[in-house]
């Protein structure tokens, strides 16, 4: 049996017969051989004596050649490491010609990488990176389950359109050649394999309620899709979201579990994945000082996660938000490309990171924006101004919590429906919660590569998930 090279690297070396099996980071000289099996962000270094193999086995053995070691794991002569295997056995599975194999052992731009990013998880930094995308995931699913959450599936293929936007991803089988028309000349979409017109979905959030209704506290991991042309760091057309829906809390308690579950999450990693957290910390530092200095980050990417998990988020209404943004010096000197002047104002993210990185230079929860800008099933405030609504606000991410306290009562979101043009047929069941069983509920989403970017310390969404799905990109 082989064994992995985080367990082997954990044990003392004394002579021990071992097997590894994994692909070649560098051969030097030769001699030494850095092996690494995705386990561990480290090599095992591998000594060869080139006498005791055949040359045209060596001649093989390049970066990127999958192979099997059988050796003795040993206190290392040399330094750089503890322990490596003197190799007495070599099993080639595949070699990788040097003369095309695209990743060297050099450093390779990330807008390179992406081209190969079948290939990509070979580097140190996308393994380090998806390493811990792995391990949020779980820290995810540990926490609601600790919380007492039950995880629910909701479906993809969707007939309803949660945020009431119009950027959604067609699902048909029509034959695009010959579309079927009804008599006022529209796609007849009875013809159409639901015999309706579907979508992907953007959120799982309308069905999650109909299981808080039931389960009481709930939640969804799952994909979401958004046909939005958005060409930015921050935004992906395929992107994985969190999304717990629970019974009988309200805005407050959205808030204190959003800000418990990002903590927590935060805690697991700096607990459970230092060893990459500290790479990918010196990676951020170098990154950095590649920047002008006021466009440098103040903390190194530990200090970071280390700040958010140690310090209470700052909480401030919509309407306080608009009063420093309306003072503000880039405000002042119009150098926000959207100046702010009045309430009700949709912020953008040049005030959104004002807010976190210069202002207050914390995290930030705004709550109660204007009904106008926000989604039909935020619960209308007395004001009848004001939405129950929330997003969370990082440092040099922006946005990365959306949430709200939902609209139970029948006549206020039949009321917001009509306002907003959506017809009252499509969303029956939704409406059917507050006719049978009505609560107060609150629920909130989290983009994950978002927090997986935050985590990470790297520069664009496209290098924190496997394969981006962006506007003009979807291969492999
Ligand atoms: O603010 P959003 O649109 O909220 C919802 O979809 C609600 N239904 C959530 C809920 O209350 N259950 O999206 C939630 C989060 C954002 O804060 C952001 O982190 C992420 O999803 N997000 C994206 N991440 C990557 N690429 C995109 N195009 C994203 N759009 C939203
Ligand atoms: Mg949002």
């Amino acid at each position: 049996m082989s064994i992995k090279l985080k367990s082997l690297l954990q044990t003392s070396p004394n002579g021990q017969e071992v097997t590894v099996r994994g692909w070649v980071r560098t051969f030097r000289a030769n001699r030494f051989i850095a092996l690494n099996d995705g386990s561990t962000l480290q090599n095992i270094q591998c000594v060869v004596d080139f006498e005791s193999f055949d040359e045209a086995l060596l001649k093989q053995i390049t970066t990127g050649a999958a192979l099997q070691i059988k050796g003795k794991y040993v206190e290392s002569q040399g330094k750089g490491q503890s322990a490596e295997i003197q190799v007495e056995d070599i099993h080639l599975y595949g070699g990788a010609d040097p003369e095309t194999y695209p990743i060297q052992p050099k450093k390779h731009s990330f807008e390179f990488l992406r081209e190969k990013a079948h290939l990509r998880v070979r580097t140190a930094t996308f393994s380090a990176v998806m390493r811990i995308r792995a391990a949020l995931s779980f820290a995810v699913h540990q926490f609601f389950r600790e919380e007492g959450f039950h995880y629910i599936h909701t479906p993809i293929i969707t007939g309803s359109d949660a945020e009431g936007a119009g950027e959604m991803f067609k699902v048909t089988t029509l034959d695009e050649k010959n579309i079927p028309t009804n008599e006022n000349g529209k796609t007849d979409f009875t013809k159409d394999f639901f015999g309706k017109e579907t979508h992907l979905t953007v959120s799982g959030q309308l069905e999650a309620e109909t299981y808080a209704m039931g389960l009481g506290e709930v939640y969804t991991f799952g994909p979401t899709f958004r046909a939005e042309n958005s060409n930015t760091t921050r935004h992906l057309a395929e992107f994985w979201m969190i999304e717990p829906e629970m019974a009988f809390f309200d805005l407050n308690d959205n808030m204190d579990l959003a800000e418990k579950f990002i903590k927590g999450v935060l805690k697991y990693i700096l607990e459970n994945c230092q060893e990459d957290l500290e790479f990918l910390d010196q990676r951020f530092a170098s990154e950095e000082k590649t920047k002008p200095q006021i466009e440098r980050s103040e903390l190194g990417l530990l200090e970071k996660i280390k700040f958010v998990v140690e310090n209470e988020f700052v909480r401030l209404s919509y309407t306080d938000a608009i009063e420093i943004l309306r003072n503000s010096k880039p405000n002042k000197k119009k150098k926000f490309n959207y100046l702010i002047e009045e309430w009700g104002a949709d912020l953008q993210s040049e005030h959104e990171r004002y807010l976190v990185e210069k202002h207050f230079k914390k995290p930030v929860i705004l709550f109660d924006y204007p009904a106008k800008i926000k989604a039909f099933y935020m619960r209308l405030n007395e004001d009848e101004k004001t939405v129950r609504a929330m997003d969370i606000l990082f440092p040099g991410i922006g946005e990365i919590v959306g949430g709200s306290q939902r609209e139970e009562r029948l006549d206020v979101l039949k009321k917001r429906i009509a306002a907003m043009g959506i017809e009252e047929e499509e969303l029956w069941w939704y409406l059917d919660l507050r006719k049978f069983g009505s609560a107060p509920h609150s629920g909130f989403g989290l983009g994950f590569e978002r927090l997986v970017l935050f985590a990470t310390g790297m520069g664009n969404i496209r290098d924190v998930i496997p394969f981006p799905r962006t506007p003009q990109n979807a291969s492999f």
